[in-house]
């Protein structure tokens, strides 16, 4: 009896067992409710990131846990919303379990001094209005960012515009960024002092570089459909037309993004975290037009295509969470 299920028993442990393990992290949203996951393919990090709202004495922190895309490194950022200030941190580490929770460890807001930043957010519309306030940076690795996140597309949540303060991002010392007719992502960093301030970026004040790109996001029927595809006037730095298609992490369905950007853009990092893709081709080209559908354009930069999904978006996404968060749980 026991010999014909023995079989179908085996042919499951051996095809259940993959070659090697991946990566087990801790996953925990918000700081309980842990639980261990098995990250997927190309996810080879683990990470811990920290949101912590501080207003005088009273501190407020979210922590988050969970797998990450091999690319990742740690990064930091802060800022000043009104009487707060915002710190923003992800730890990345690669072996099981290395983003466990460590007990008993209490957070205190860092005492030392070093580079000093100017610092606004869209969120109290210090940046637009030209209200600089002055931030100490806390780490003699961060330095002074700018930071455009701007996002038009319709039924997308607008994330904080402007920010500037300190920190330590991929991308610095930049200009890093991605421009068409719907989005305008912009990163540079500067470490004198103050070297962050007077007025803000904005994306009609950088003179056209002489290149024109395609430009549109979405799917072939809506959003990259060639009646919304056009020509677009390159700006600034952004001197490469870039094409990216992938997979939208939420909805995993078929997204593309076209339009003008920098020469570090065209590798993968930026573009998954700034659209949340994953599956990503990014490929990058220098003609005019040269990015068109029908065009099946030839990588130049980056271009190779990636698996495996990416971790969400660290300045959108917690950026975001900050504005919401900081909103809500200060009023309960
Ligand atoms: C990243 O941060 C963690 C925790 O702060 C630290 O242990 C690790 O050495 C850092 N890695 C790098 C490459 O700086
Ligand atoms: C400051 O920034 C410049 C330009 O990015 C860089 O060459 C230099 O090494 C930086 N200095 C420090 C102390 O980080
Ligand atoms: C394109 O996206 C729209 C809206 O998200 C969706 O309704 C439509 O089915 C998609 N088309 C294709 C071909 O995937
Ligand atoms: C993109 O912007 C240009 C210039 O503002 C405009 O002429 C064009 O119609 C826009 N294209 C789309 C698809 O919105
Ligand atoms: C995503 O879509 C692809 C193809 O459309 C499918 O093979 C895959 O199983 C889907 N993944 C998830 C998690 O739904």
């Amino acid at each position: 009896m026991g010999v014909p299920l023995l079989l179908p028993l085996l042919f499951l442990v051996q095809t259940c067992i993959p070659a090697t393990w991946g990566l087990r992290c801790m996953l925990c949203e918000r700081t309980e409710n842990c639980q261990v996951k098995e990250c997927d393919l190309g996810q080879d990090l683990c990470r811990t990131t920290v949101l912590r709202i501080w207003e005088g004495s009273e501190e407020l922190e979210v922590v988050e846990r969970g797998c990450a895309h091999s690319e990742k490194t740690n990064r930091t950022m802060s800022y000043r919303l009104g009487m707060q200030i915002i710190t923003l941190t992800e730890a990345v580490c690669g072996s099981n379990l290395c983003n466990r929770p460590s007990s008993g460890r209490v957070p205190t807001f860092p005492r030392s001094r070093f580079l000093e930043c100017a610092s606004c957010a869209s969120s109290d519309l210090s940046c637009e209005r030209g209200r600089d306030q002055s931030l100490q940076c806390r780490s003699p690795r961060e330095q002074c960012l700018e930071v455009v996140t701007h996002r038009s597309l319709e039924g997308i949540l607008e994330d904080e515009r402007h920010t500037r303060g300190c920190g330590n991002l991929p991308g610095c010392p930049g200009p890093t960024g991605f421009h068409n007719n719907h989005t305008f992502h912009f990163l540079q960093c500067c470490n004198t002092t103050k070297c962050n301030g007077g007025p803000v970026l904005e994306l009609q004040n950088l003179p056209p570089n002489g290149l024109q790109c395609y430009s549109c996001e979405g799917n072939s029927t809506h959003g990259c459909s060639s009646e919304e595809t056009s020509l677009t006037a390159c700006r600034g730095p952004m001197n490469q037309c870039l094409e990216a298609t992938g997979t939208t992490e939420v909805e995993n369905a078929s997204y593309t993004v076209r339009g003008c950007a920098t020469p570090s853009w065209c590798q993968s990092l930026h573009v998954a975290e700034a659209f949340r893709l994953t599956h990503l081709s990014v490929s990058c080209c220098s003609g005019n037009g040269c990015n068109h559908p029908n065009l099946d354009i030839q990588p130049r930069v980056g271009g190779a295509p990636r698996t495996g999904p990416v971790h969400l978006s660290f300045t959108i996404t917690l950026l975001m969470t900050a504005r919401l968060w900081g909103g809500t749980l200060l009023w309960t």
